[in-house]
């Protein structure tokens, strides 16, 4: 059985790989867990969406929007690409986005191994 497969058996699928743009991230419920899928240079990662420090939605970091006066915002936050850390949009905690640490406080969210395979991307909860 080859790697590919044995990840689609032991895997769960939350999203086509198009669905999540580069230094970007999506909210999934797999399985019941809410989880944040990031895309970072192509690789993908998955954590908790729920901020360690009052439960924000993390995969809101530098989310942008329409708002009211029809022109683009950013949310707060965003993905380090080079730090490979994400930073919440509510007060820019900065998380380690492989081992969900925030170094400054000690608290931990949970992360799960994620893989992207023929198009799709895969969370293994
Ligand atoms: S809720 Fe994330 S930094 Fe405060």
């Amino acid at each position: 059985m080859s790697a590919d497969s044995q990840i689609k058996d032991d895997y769960t699928k939350v999203a086509s790989v198009e669905d999540i743009p580069r230094g970007r991230g999506i909210a999934v419920n797999a399985n019941g867990i809410e989880i944040a899928i990031f895309n970072v240079k192509g690789e993908f990662y998955a954590l908790s969406n729920r901020c360690p420090h009052q439960n924000a939605p993390l995969y809101k970091a530098g989310e942008e929007k329409i708002n009211a006066e029809h022109t683009w915002t950013k949310s707060r936050g965003g993905v380090n690409e080079e730090e490979l850390s994400v930073s919440c949009p509510w007060h820019l905690w900065e998380l380690d986005i492989e081992s969900g640490e925030h170094e400054v406080s000690g608290k931990c969210i949970g992360t799960f191994d994620a893989e992207a395979v023929d198009g799709d991307v895969y969370v293994r909860i």
